[in-house]
């Protein structure tokens, strides 16, 4: 397979200085290729933020590497370095309305992140450019965030991205705070940026249903451990983690029959029993899919997958 872009290798982040730090994210490995819509799913409070805030240098991460085009950029880094990360590496936010600056103008809010890098006019251009780019009308640029709807405002978030001209993208919950029926709108305008721009997106969200859609290959994550990792159809047709099999029971099916019929899953920790002579490891246990188990439970994961195959 192709190079990764981003390489997540036995990432840990605490918080609290005390001698027992809340750790928030527990080791997690995991690579992001070049092009590719990466997933990050799991409950709230799992640390799905954390590690992307991890990635974009604001919080310090206390184990393990981010690896970005080849070159580790946690905790410090060379001055360059950061400068080069912050242009590639981008973020967009659950909330429009609470990320947006709401006493400055669209123009000053889309502009913010190049203002020493171009000059009046240019940057006017670039603004200009970037707002069509995401589908608003260029003289928005004088209106103030207020002014505009959710999606609007999830548009302008974009372009404040875009205008950086990133590489990757941290998008985190970027649909979830909007209407349902202008979610598929931002999706498709991010996949079409994706397409157009050739941009790597790590997508978080706590919706399977969504991920399943627009993601090639998803992580879930559990108390800050990722306990499996498959391509999007891997995932879904064969989960193995308990708690991977208890979020997808939760999501609906088109059948009302069968939706019905359903029984939901519940996952409970105390299924695996560990202890030190069957501590759960990470490991890929067919290709690309990997799922953290004891050797116990791989053994059994790996008679399962055999029957379902
Ligand atoms: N700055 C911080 N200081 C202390 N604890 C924090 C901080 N940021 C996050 N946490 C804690 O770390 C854990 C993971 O939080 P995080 O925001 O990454 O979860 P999440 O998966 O993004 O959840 P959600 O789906 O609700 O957004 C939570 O228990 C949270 O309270
Ligand atoms: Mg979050």
């Amino acid at each position: 397979m192709a190079e990764p872009l981003l390489s997540v290798k036995n990432l840990t982040v605490t918080f609290g200085k005390h001698r027992h730090p809340f750790v928030a994210v527990n080791n997690v490995s995991f690579d992001v290729y070049r092009g590719e819509t990466f997933g990050l799913v799991g409950e709230s409070g799992s640390g799905k933020t954390t590690i992307g805030r991890a990635i974009i240098r604001v919080v310090p991460t206390a184990a393990g590497e981010i690896i970005f085009d080849g070159k580790r950029i946690n905790n410090s880094i060379s001055k360059e370095l950061d400068k080069e990360v912050t242009h590639r590496i981008q973020m967009i936010f659950q909330d429009p309305m609470a990320s947006l600056n709401e006493r400055a103008k669209v123009d000053y809010i889309v502009a913010e992140g190049v203002y020493r890098r171009y000059k009046k006019q240019e940057r006017e251009q670039r603004v200009e450019q970037a707002l069509k780019d995401v589908g608003l009308l260029p003289e928005f640029a004088s209106r103030f965030p207020h002014e505009f709807s959710g999606g609007q405002r999830q548009r302008i978030g974009i372009a404040r991205a875009l205008i950086m001209e990133p590489d990757f993208i941290v998008a985190d919950e970027p649909i979830s705070a909007l209407d349902v029926s202008i979610r598929a709108q931002v999706l498709n305008l991010l996949s079409d940026l994706q397409k157009q721009r050739g941009l790597t997106y790590l997508f978080i969200s706590h919706d399977l249903s969504v991920m399943r859609f627009i993601c090639d290959r998803i992580a879930v994550i559990h108390k800050g451990v990722i306990v499996e990792l498959a391509e999007t159809e891997t995932l879904f047709k064969h989960p193995l983690h308990p708690y991977t099999r208890a979020l997808l029971s939760a999501v609906p099916m088109p059948d009302p029959i069968a939706e019905r019929q359903k029984v939901l899953e519940v996952y409970n920790p105390n299924v695996h029993q560990y202890n030190e002579s069957n501590a759960p490891f990470w490991s890929e246990i067919e290709p690309g899919h990997f799922i953290y188990a004891s050797e116990k439970e791989l053994l059994e994961y790996r008679k399962r997958l055999s029957v379902t195959k």
